[in-house]
């Protein structure tokens, strides 16, 4: 199964943005992760459509936007102007999901969904021809730096049981506590694509620290 890397920058050092980007390209990062906060669906405030703008001009990489806001669909626009190529958010923030994500794909960007860790995947059954990507949460939303839930593997499993038998081809991302500690059960568990923060870009060599999330990830649990 794919292992795909999405360095968060919401982890980097904003004042060396792309050197830090530019370390996780080469050591072989995929996507780069992009943590939009905006102090109400979570208790943190982070960036928005400038650092997608600033990111754009230093790096080819996709950006996988992650939207931890109220009324995403106010920022479609905005974020596929700015440059952003996945549009993940969370269905616990709107109410008209399946406009949303049809909206994203129009924009030309990967539509996807966030679930936080008290939501059932059973609401992907309803859009399941209108996603490219669905992100489980492994920590509560809001923070780098948090600990792997406890329940998160077992998570994993049953989202990827859902999206088999409701015949969902997208991307299972995962986010939150993703380390070499970690990063093994969430693979056998069924995701194919991992955000890392700290364990990225907290480290003294960036470009080491995703190959080595890359060779925890094929080492058998
Ligand atoms: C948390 C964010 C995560 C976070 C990951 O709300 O969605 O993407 O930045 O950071 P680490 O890998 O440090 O848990
Ligand atoms: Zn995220």
């Amino acid at each position: 199964m794919t292992v795909r890397i999405a360095p968060s920058v919401l982890a980097a050092d904003i004042g060396r943005l792309a050197e830090q980007v530019a370390a996780a390209e080469a050591g072989g990062a995929e996507w780069i992760h992009v943590d939009v906060m905006d102090g109400h669906f979570v208790p943190n405030l982070s960036f928005g459509a400038p650092m997608i703008r600033a990111l754009r001009k230093i790096t080819k990489l996709p950006l996988d936007v992650h939207l931890m806001v109220e009324h995403p669909e106010q920022y479609l626009d905005d974020y596929a102007a700015a440059g952003a190529n996945g549009f993940t958010f969370h269905p616990e923030a709107t109410t008209h999901v399946q406009r949303h994500l049809a909206r994203a794909r129009d924009l030309g960007m990967r539509a996807g969904l966030a679930l936080n860790p008290s939501t059932s995947p059973s609401v992907l059954v309803e859009v399941a021809a209108d996603l490219d990507l669905v992100l489980v949460m492994t920590v509560n939303p809001g923070f780098g730096g948090q600990s792997y839930l406890a329940g998160a593997t077992a998570k994993i499993a049953r989202v990827r049981e859902v999206m088999r038998d409701a015949g969902i081809n997208a991307s299972l991302e995962v986010d939150g506590g993703i380390t070499t500690a970690t990063i093994a059960a969430a693979h056998g568990a069924g995701a194919d694509t991992f955000v890392v923060g700290t364990a990225v870009f907290g480290e003294p060599d960036i470009a080491e620290a995703v190959r080595g999330l890359k060779r925890a990830c094929l080492t058998r649990v």
